[in-house]
């Protein structure tokens, strides 16, 4: 078993990380000393993989719970599905004494985490995550929220999970283009904050599905490293985690919601910005290289599809909480490793750097 953890006062959690851990939800989330019951949301394609396993352990544990199926996909992280689904734990007799369990990847972490920060003003929740993107990123830092038709993330609350169990077994049953997806995080740490981690990913394969626990480890240290630095992005060293996020989002909300993954929309993102750093960050081209090379390992897209106007992508990049004051603040490497935000980089120099995106 590996155990992580998130020092942040009182807010402080663990990340227990081990194969076959999802059987034992239950007595652990018993552990980590949550009462009450829990409101267990899943979205519909993990329901058939996970759900009984979560509820039987729950169950023997002494736990009674409701269980809430949404649609899976991007198009769910709404307004209109945190109303659905809150409803219904009203409806069910939850209160401020239950908890909530988001079993599922990025989407369904970000929703029910949000519903866990706004739900009788607040109540704990737990994450069991089940993708790379949700193992090595999204289930440990307590950003929720949800989209806007304006651009992505755009509604949401600081809300520290209480305990995260994550299986490295789950990730067997994710289908080919979501496992590799999620290796656009994994890049982007090895960017920003640990080049060694580059040889370890250019050795494997991705095709194998069998993903290291120590790999999963290593990534969530770095997260929960920068979290702890700089819980609600104030001082910039959080904000280093968003390399690749600033036009990746605005790509990712310029088509419909769920038609790039999040993570093929940031190797996108990774490439303008790789091409920002050469130009204002003196990153060298050969290191350049080796991020785009490394993407392509995993087959994710580099290349921009002709039909996404960049006026839109633009449009959506000017609503983005990395723009606040109508300041832009690009993050940026200036070697593999050591990433740095940036704040002067002229608005004229992004269209141009979106349209090299097509070729
Ligand atoms: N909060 C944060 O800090 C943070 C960080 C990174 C990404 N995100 C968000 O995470 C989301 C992307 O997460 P994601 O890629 O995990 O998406 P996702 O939750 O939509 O999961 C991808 C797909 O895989 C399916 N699935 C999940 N686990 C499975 C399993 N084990 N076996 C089979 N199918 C499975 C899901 O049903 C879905 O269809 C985006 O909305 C992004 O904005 C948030
Ligand atoms: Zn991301």
């Amino acid at each position: 078993m590996n155990t992580l953890s998130v020092n942040l006062g009182s807010r402080s959690y663990d990340i227990l990380l081990a194969p076959g851990l999802l059987t034992e939800a239950g007595p652990r989330i018993r552990a980590a000393g949550l009462k009450g019951r829990a409101a267990i949301i899943t979205d519909e394609n993990v329901a058939p993989h996970f759900l009984s396993r979560v509820q039987e352990s729950l169950r023997a544990s002494g736990y009674h719970f409701s269980s809430h199926l949404f649609p899976a996909g991007e198009s769910s992280k709404s307004m209109t599905e945190v109303e659905k689904i809150s409803r219904q734990l009203i409806q069910e007799g939850h209160d401020r004494s239950s908890f909530i369990i988001a079993l599922g990847g990025g989407v369904t972490g970000d929703l029910a985490g949000f519903i866990a920060a706004i739900f009788y003003r607040g109540i704990p929740f737990v994450q069991i995550p089940t993708t790379i993107v949700s193992q090595v990123d999204s289930a440990v830092g307590g950003k929720t929220g949800v989209n806007a038709p304006e651009g992505k993330n755009l509604i949401g609350a600081f809300h520290q999970p209480r305990l995260v169990l994550s299986d490295p077994q789950t990730l067997l049953t994710l289908p080919d283009r979501e496992f590799r997806e999620g290796f656009a995080e994994v890049i982007k740490h090895a960017a920003i904050r640990d080049e060694a981690m580059l040889a370890e990913l250019e050795a494997l394969d991705p095709l194998d599905q069998n993903v290291s626990p120590d790999l999963i480890a290593r990534n969530v240290a770095i997260k929960a490293r920068i979290v702890e630095e700089d819980e609600q992005e104030t001082s910039g060293t959080r904000a280093l985690l968003n390399f690749g996020h600033s036009i990746g989002h605005g790509i990712e909300a310029s088509v419909p919601y769920g038609s790039l993954l999040h993570g093929e929309a940031i190797s996108l993102g990774i490439r303008a910005a790789l091409i920002l750093s050469e130009k204002h960050a003196g990153l060298s081209p050969t290191a350049s290289q080796r991020i785009l090379k490394l993407l392509a390992h995993f087959q994710l897209p580099l290349t921009l599809a002709q039909d996404i106007p960049t006026e839109l992508i633009l449009e959506k990049l000017a609503r983005d909480k990395k723009f606040s004051g109508g300041q832009r603040t690009f993050v940026l490497l200036e070697r593999l490793g050591k990433a740095i935000t940036c704040s002067s980089i002229p608005a004229t120099d992004i269209p141009p750097i979106i349209d090299s995106l097509r070729s």
